[in-house]
């Protein structure tokens, strides 16, 4: 569908907009416990809401166009697959709206240079050996459009990018105060600080991330059970034999808990004591089941929903 997706009712209740970038080939479980379960539940509450793919801000990093093409389509399915519903959200692809980039070049206007080169992101990119395209450099002032197109009120994302919120805040206040008051809704950020960070298996003091992490550090929400088994059973741990939550000293026996304890609802604590006596295997054993009970219904669906194109 293209052109602006059409609110789901005569709505007036506050809005609520997020995206992901198709930037790999498919959703980990951190994108699916640290985002998608809270864009879903935000469906069951007081808001409007309306979720895409920001397959525009993928074209930051160089992509094969059919790669891009497929990632975006895979993306979108997962989103489905996760939850988000059509009936209930506005879902929709960041490239069918002409208006997204029409209003970054405004956007572009209202920034300063130095506002620009003081985003974090930007130079954590480049530090780690991106090439940067002058799109990496304007990329906030892209998603500010995303945010402000739409009058969201709330903006549910990461700690991380916290900071193109606030870029955000400041071009609405410009606009507003340039071209007239009562024009653009001046978005407040919705941190996911309670949502879970989960860990990369093989490094557990970085995070899961579909664009560092290697493949054995990822459980990918299209991984086959054998696959994700033998990536849990190969998880990072240390030498020591106790099951106990510190994620300083044990980040990779905690990363594992959190994964426990989100997917099965029980508390940290309890966690610990129902594992007193018990190893590593028994723990990861366990993460196994609970993984692949998530993992598997969620790969079926996405399959459904892949092999029909409409
Ligand atoms: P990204 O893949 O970094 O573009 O992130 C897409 C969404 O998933 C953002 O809302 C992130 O905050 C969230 N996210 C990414 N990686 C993780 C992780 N390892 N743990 C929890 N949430 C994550
Ligand atoms: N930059 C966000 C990320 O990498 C993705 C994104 C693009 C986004 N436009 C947005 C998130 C607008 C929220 C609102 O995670």
């Amino acid at each position: 569908m293209r052109g602006m997706p059409a609110p789901i009712s005569g709505s007036s209740l506050p809005r609520i907009l997020s995206g992901m970038q198709p930037t790999s080939d498919s959703l980990h479980i951190g994108n699916y416990l640290g985002a998608l379960v809270n864009w879903v539940k935000l469906q069951d509450e007081a808001f409007e809401t309306f979720y895409f793919v920001a397959n525009l801000h993928a074209l930051t990093v160089p992509t094969d166009p059919q790669v891009l093409r497929h990632r975006t389509r895979v993306t979108a399915a997962q989103f489905i697959a996760g939850g988000v519903d059509p009936a209930r959200s506005s879902l929709f692809l960041q490239s069918d709206v002409a208006e997204h980039p029409e209003l970054a070049w405004v956007c572009n206007c209202l920034t300063s240079y130095g506002q620009a080169n003081r985003m974090t992101q930007f130079k954590d990119k480049v530090a780690k050996g991106q090439d940067p395209n002058v799109g990496l450099f304007t990329y906030p002032m892209l998603m500010a459009a995303d945010i402000l197109l739409y009058d969201a009120a709330y903006v549910p994302v990461g700690e991380d990018q916290r900071q193109h919120l606030e870029i955000t805040r400041d071009i609405a206040e410009r606009f507003n105060s340039r071209f007239g008051e009562g024009g653009l809704v001046v978005p407040e950020p919705y941190i996911l600080k309670g949502s879970a960070k989960i860990m990369d298996l093989t490094e557990p003091t970085g995070k899961m991330s579909g664009t560092t992490s290697p493949d054995k550090g990822l459980l990918l929400l299209s991984d086959e059970d054998s696959r994700l088994r033998k990536k849990i059973m190969a998880a990072v741990t240390d030498t020591e034999t106790e099951i106990r939550y510190a994620p300083d000293d044990k980040p990779g026996v905690s990363n594992l808990l959190v994964i426990h304890s989100v997917l099965s609802g029980t508390g940290l604590e309890q966690l610990e004591r129902s594992y007193a006596g018990h190893g590593y295997g028994d723990l990861k054993k366990d993460v196994v089941e609970l993984v692949v009970g998530t993992v598997a219904p969620f790969r079926r669906r996405m399959a459904e929903l892949l092999a029909d194109p409409a």
